[in-house]
């Protein structure tokens, strides 16, 4: 039980550097004015959702493990923290997301919210990965 929420949180942020590099040739052509860059736009939609539902729905499991573990939530300090830091952009990240694929136009500050939200993100589920790291070593192993 208490490997699952891991497993999801890493594939969770694999997808999500593979997004984000979907949406940097977007950036590319929105922002740097470069000519000729193609976005996968039904693909980036699709996998950002999938990211999503991922590190949302790890996060419920997360929560899980812990009681399942300790009979309490809310212990692992900064890990947590951040994690329900993490709530808010997502929100967000998705809610932009899905308004600019429903209603397209041309936009410049919106995807640009959208992508800095989201960069941010990806940078956070990177600190995820090394509390989560010192969690399992200081408080699972032993
Ligand atoms: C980890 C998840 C995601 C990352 C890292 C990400 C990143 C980005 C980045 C960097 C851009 C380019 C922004 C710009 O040009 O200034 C972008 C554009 C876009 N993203 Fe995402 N995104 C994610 C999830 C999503 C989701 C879930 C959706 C839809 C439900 C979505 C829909 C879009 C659309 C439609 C654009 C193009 C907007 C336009 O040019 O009008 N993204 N994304
Ligand atoms: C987007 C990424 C992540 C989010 C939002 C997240 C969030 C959370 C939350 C909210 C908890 C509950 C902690 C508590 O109640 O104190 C938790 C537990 C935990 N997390 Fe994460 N986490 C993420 C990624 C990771 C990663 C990548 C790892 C490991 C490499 C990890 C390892 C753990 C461990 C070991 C626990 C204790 C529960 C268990 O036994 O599974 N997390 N996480």
């Amino acid at each position: 039980m208490a490997w699952i929420h891991p497993v999801v949180e890493v594939i969770g942020l694999l997808l999500s550097l593979y997004v984000l590099m979907l949406g940097w040739r977007r950036f590319g052509t929105l922002h740097l004015a470069r000519a000729g860059l193609t976005f996968a736009w039904k693909r980036h939609v699709s996998l950002g959702r999938l990211t999503f539902a991922l590190w949302l729905g790890g996060l419920v499991l997360g929560l899980g493990a812990s009681w399942w573990t300790w009979k309490v939530v809310f212990i692992t300090d900064g890990h947590y923290q951040v994690g329900l830091a993490m709530v808010p952009l997502m929100v967000f990240g998705l809610v932009s997301g899905l308004v600019m694929d429903r209603q397209k136009a041309r936009r410049r500050v919106l995807p640009l919210a959208h992508g800095l939200g989201n960069l941010v993100l990806v940078a956070l589920a990177l600190v995820q990965l090394a509390t989560g790291i010192g969690v399992i070593r200081d408080m699972i192993l032993p």
